[in-house]
């Protein structure tokens, strides 16, 4: 397994804001994305879009049409699952490594720190989710070190839990997950799935855990079924 020690620079606290994007991204989201609690989980406080925020708008006007989506700015009904099954069942993580895949504004690895896990590393593509991840962590006193990479293409990481919040939505980025997650599973590493049933989320791979009722992506009202599960061997799930 591979250490999952970031390069120089990615690690948390070692991010140059300026540097990614051509402006402050931490004063940017201070200044533009309230922190605000986490929808169904007390006492976990993210920084989110708000309707009257104009983040899409905003950020294309900083950083051309060709930006990444700030999929970071919101908790997704998968990773909100996620969170406060660790939440309720804190021995899925306690003292155990956890990576959370994928991590947006790192929500899941927030509640993972919470719940006791002895380290908690949170990935995602995106600069600016590294970013909102960092403040978020400090913001609810969490540990967690953050990453800016594509864990998808490499090896199983040194941890005893994956956790994937919410990262079904696409095709190519599905095939690729899963192509990972088997690699996890060959590593005897846990692998642990919150979704509300996205279009690619491979059913006949996971076994159902636990079922939440959840907000989505910036909803403040409605909510939505979304479930955690455990992701099997080709063959064991279904
Ligand atoms: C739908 S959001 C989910 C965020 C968070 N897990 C949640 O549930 O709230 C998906 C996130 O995955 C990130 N992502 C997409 N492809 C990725 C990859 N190959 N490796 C790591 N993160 C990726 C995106 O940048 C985005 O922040």
């Amino acid at each position: 397994m591979d250490s999952l020690d970031p390069p120089a620079g990615r690690r948390s606290g070692m991010i140059n804001p300026a540097g990614i994007s051509g402006y402050d991204a931490e004063a940017f989201i201070r200044a533009n994305i309230p922190l605000v609690a986490a929808p169904s989980i007390a006492g976990i406080r993210v920084h989110t879009a708000q309707p009257s925020t104009g983040l899409w708008r905003l950020l294309e006007s900083r950083r051309g049409a060709g930006a990444l989506s700030p999929y970071w700015a919101y908790p997704w009904a998968g990773g909100i699952a996620l969170a406060m099954h660790f939440l309720a069942h804190p021995e899925i993580v306690w003292q155990r490594r956890v990576l959370d895949l994928g991590a947006g504004g790192g929500l899941v690895a927030i509640a993972a720190a919470k719940a006791g896990a002895a380290s908690v590393t949170a990935a995602d593509i995106d600069p600016l989710a590294a970013v909102a991840t960092k403040l978020n962590a400090v913001a609810n006193g969490a540990d967690v070190l953050v990453v800016q990479d594509d864990l998808t293409m490499g090896p199983p990481p040194a941890v005893d839990v994956v956790a994937v919040g919410d990262l079904f939505y696409d095709q190519d980025l599905a095939l690729r997950v899963t192509a990972f997650l088997d690699r996890c599973l060959a590593a005897g590493i846990e692998v642990l799935v919150g979704d509300p049933g996205r279009a690619f989320l491979p059913y006949q791979r996971l076994r159902p855990v636990a079922d939440y009722q959840v907000a989505d992506f910036g909803e403040t009202s409605a909510t939505k079924p979304a479930g955690v599960f455990s992701f099997t061997r080709e063959g064991e799930g279904g």
